[in-house]
C-alpha cells in the first residue's frame, strides 16, 4: 500500500493521464454534467471575488461620500442579487457534482465486480480475498470522494486563490505586494505540513489494514484460539497494533493542531500588514478606506482555501492510490479475451485426450510431466496419488483455469483451443472437495446459471442425487442456505452439489476428492449418487481413499507429476507396485 502511494507521489504533479483514460468510459456519460459543474465553479469563484470589491465600492462611493439613500438601495439590491446568485449556483454546482460522482461510482463498482468475476482463476492465486474485497469497498469509496468533491473543490480553491490575488493586484499593487510577502511562508508551511501529515496518514492506513487483518484472522480462527486458550496472546497482539494506530492518529492530530493555528497566525500577520501599511497609504491619500477593508476580506477568503487545500491534498493522494489499484484490476484481461480460444461448435463431449501434457504454475516448478491418457463416453478414470502429486492440476487444465505449458488436450479428437471455454464448461460438471453452496435457496443453488430449469427436472436431479433428506428434514427446494452452507451437514451439502451437477446433464463429470471430509454413512450416499451420475458419461474421479476409485474403468497412479502406474484395479494389484502398497496400507488403516 505504502509503495503504491510512494510511486504516486511523482504522478500527482503531472496527473496520470493513463489512469484517467482507463476510467474515462465510466466518467464519459457524466462528462457534460461535470463540465457544467466546472463552469459553475468558475462563476461562483468570480462572484465570491466580487463581494469584497463591492464592499469597497459601498464604502468609498456611498458611505464615505454620503451619496443618499436611493442609489444606496439600488446598490444594496444589486449586492444582494450577487450573493443570492452565488448561493443558487453553488447549490446546483454541488448537486450536479454529487450526482455525477455517485453515478460514476455506481457504474465503477458494478464494472469492477463484473470484470473481477471474469478474471482467470490464476489471478486469484496471488490475491487474498480480503484485499480484493477492499478494492470493491474502500478503494471505490475513496474514488467516490475524489469525484464527488475533491477534484472540483481543489480546483475551486485554486481558482478562488488566483482570483483573489488578481483582484488585490488590480485594486492596489503596492499593498498587494506587501501582503504577498507572507505567501512564501505560507507555501513553506504547506510543504512541511503535507510531508509530515502524509507520513502520518500512511501509517494510519497501514495500521487500519493490520487491525482488519488481525480481527478477521482471529474470527476465522476462533475455535483454535479458544481451544488452545490463546485468547490473551491474540488480545495483546491486537492491543499492540491498536496502540500503534492510536499513536499514528495522535501524531496526525498534533500536526494539524500545529498547522492550523500557524495558518491563522500568518493570516493575522497579513491583516496587520494591511492595517499598518494600508493606513500609511490612506493617510497619504494613495488608497481609499474601502480598499483597505476589501483587502482584509480578501485575506480572510484567501486563507480559508489554504487550510482546505492541505487537507484535501492527502485525501486526493489516497484516492489516486485507490484509482491506480482499481485500474490495475481493470487492466487484467478477462478469461474470454484470451487470444488462444476459438469458436468451433461443441454440442457434446465424446472423447477427452491428454497428449504429453506438461504444466507448471511457476516457471521453474513442473507440476505435471508428460501426462497422456484418453477416455471415451461411458468410461471412467480414477486418479490416485499423494497430496501434491498433481491430481487437481489435471482438473485445472480440463476446466480451462490454466493452460498447459506443452502438449495438447483434445476434445472429440480436436484441439481443445478450437472451442471457447464457455462452450466446454457448459458440458462439464465439477464436484469438489469443499462443497460450495451460495446463500439463497437450494433451488437457486441448483439452477445457478439457468433460471428456467423446471421443477420436474429439479426434483429428478434431487432424487438421483439422494437428496430425499431435503424433504424429510428441511423444506425441500425452498430450504434456505446461509453463509457456509448452514444448516446442511457437509455430506448433505455435497449431495446438493451433486444434484447441481445432475441438473445440467453434463457430458464430462469430475469429482475431486468429493468424499474426503465425510463419515462413512454420507460417503456411501455420495458414492451411490456418483455412480448414477457417471453412467453414460465421461468421468474423472480423484480420491485418496481407494475404495472410491476402485470401480473405475482405469486407474492412474500419480507420483510427483507423472503417471507411475495405470490399469484396472485388478491389474494394478497384480503388479504389486505402489497401488498395491497403498491398498495394503488402507486395509491396515490409520493405526498401523
Ligand atoms: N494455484 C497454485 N499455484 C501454485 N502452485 C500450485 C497451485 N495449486 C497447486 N500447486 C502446486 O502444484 C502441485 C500439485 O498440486 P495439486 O495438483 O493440487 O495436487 P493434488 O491435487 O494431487 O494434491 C503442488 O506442489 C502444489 O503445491
Ligand atoms: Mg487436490
Amino acid at each position: 500500500m505504502a509503495q503504491d502511494e510512494k510511486k504516486l507521489d511523482g504522478k500527482i504533479k503531472g496527473m496520470d493521464f493513463g489512469l484517467l483514460m482507463r476510467l474515462w468510459p465510466f466518467i464519459r456519460p457524466y462528462a457534460g454534467l461535470l463540465s457544467i459543474s466546472l463552469l459553475l465553479v468558475f462563476l461562483v469563484a468570480g462572484l465570491d471575488v466580487l463581494v469584497p470589491f463591492m464592499t469597497q465600492k459601498a464604502i468609498d462611493q456611498y458611505i464615505m461620500e454620503q451619496a443618499g439613500s436611493r442609489p444606496f438601495i439600488v446598490f444594496g439590491a444589486f449586492f444582494f442579487a450577487v450573493i443570492f446568485l452565488s448561493f443558487v449556483m453553488d447549490f446546483f454546482q454541488a448537486l450536479l457534482m454529487e450526482y455525477s460522482g455517485q453515478k460514476i461510482v455506481l457504474g465503477l463498482r458494478t464494472g469492477l465486480f463484473s470484470h473481477m468475476i471474469d478474471l482467470p482463476v490464476s489471478y486469484f492465486d496471488g490475491h487474498s480475498s480480503g484485499r480484493l474485497v477492499s478494492r470493491v469497498t474502500s478503494d471505490i469509496e475513496n474514488m467516490n470522494e475524489m469525484f464527488t468533491g475533491m477534484l472540483l473543490f481543489l480546483f475551486k480553491d485554486l481558482v478562488l486563490m488566483i482570483g483573489i490575488m488578481a483582484a488585490m493586484l488590480w485594486m492596489d499593487a503596492a499593498l498587494a505586494l506587501a501582503v504577498f510577502a507572507v505567501v512564501p511562508l505560507v507555501a513553506a508551511g504547506i510543504a512541511v505540513f503535507s510531508t509530515l501529515s502524509r507520513t502520518a496518514f500512511r501509517t494510519i492506513r497501514k495500521k487500519v489494514a493490520e487491525i482488519n487483518h488481525s480481527f478477521s484472522e482471529s474470527i476465522s480462527g476462533i475455535k483454535v484460539i479458544q481451544t488452545t486458550d490463546s485468547a490473551d496472546a491474540f488480545l495483546s497482539k491486537f492491543k499492540k497494533i491498536n496502540g500503534e494506530h492510536y499513536q499514528a492518529g495522535m501524531r496526525q492530530i498534533k500536526i494539524f493542531a500545529l498547522f492550523m493555528p500557524m495558518i491563522g497566525f500568518l493570516s493575522t500577520v497579513c491583516v496587520a500588514i494591511i492595517i499598518y501599511y494600508g493606513s500609511v497609504r490612506i493617510m497619504g491619500n494613495e488608497i481609499s478606506l474601502g480598499i483597505a477593508v476589501a483587502f482584509i476580506s480578501y485575506t480572510k477568503m484567501f486563507f480559508r482555501p489554504v487550510r482546505d487545500l492541505s487537507e484535501k491534498f492527502n485525501m486526493l493522494q489516497s484516492s489516486l492510490a485507490s484509482a491506480e489499484r482499481i485500474v490495475k484490476v481493470l487492466n487484467l484481461a478477462p478469461v474470454e479475451d484470451r487470444a488462444d480460444t476459438g469458436s468451433g461448435p461443441l454440442n457434446v463431449i465424446e472423447t477427452l485426450t491428454f497428449k504429453d501434457i506438461c504444466f507448471s504454475y511457476h516457471d521453474d516448478e513442473p507440476v505435471l510431466k508428460e501426462i497422456s491418457f484418453s477416455m471415451d463416453k461411458g468410461e471412467s478414470i480414477g486418479i490416485v496419488g499423494h497430496t501434491g502429486s498433481g491430481k487437481s492440476s489435471v482438473i485445472n487444465l480440463v476446466s480451462g483455469f490454466y493452460r498447459p505449458v506443452s502438449g495438447t488436450i483434445l476434445i472429440n479428437g480436436m484441439d481443445y483451443k478450437r472451442f471457447s471455454l464457455e462452450k466446454i464448461r457448459k458440458r462439464i460438471a465439477l464436484v469438489m472437495q469443499d462443497p460450495m453452496l451460495f446463500t439463497g435457496s437450494v433451488r437457486e443453488n441448483i439452477t445457478l446459471p439457468d433460471r428456467d430449469v423446471g421443477d420436474e427436472l429439479l426434483e429428478q436431479a434431487l432424487a438421483q442425487a439422494n437428496c430425499s433428506f431435503l424433504q424429510e428434514r428441511y423444506s425441500g427446494l425452498d430450504t434456505v442456505i446461509h453463509e457456509g452452507g448452514r444448516p446442511l451437514s457437509s455430506g448433505e451439502k455435497q449431495l446438493v452439489c451433486i444434484a447441481r451437477a445432475f441438473a445440467f446433464d453434463p457430458d464430462l463429470i469430475i469429482f475431486d476428492e468429493a468424499t474426503s471430509y465425510m463419515d462413512s454413512q454420507s460417503e456411501k450416499q455420495v458414492h451411490d449418487a456418483m455412480k448414477k451420475l457417471m453412467k453414460n458419461r465421461l468421468s474423472i474421479v480423484i480420491a485418496h481413499r481407494l475404495s472410491t476409485v476402485k470401480p473405475c474403468d482405469r486407474i492412474l497412479l500419480f507420483d510427483n507429476g507423472r503417471i507411475k502406474e495405470s490399469g484396472t484395479s485388478e491389474e494394478l494389484l497384480a503388479m504389486e507396485g505402489d497401488y498395491f502398497k497403498l491398498i495394503q496400507k488402507e486395509k491396515i488403516g490409520f493405526f498401523q
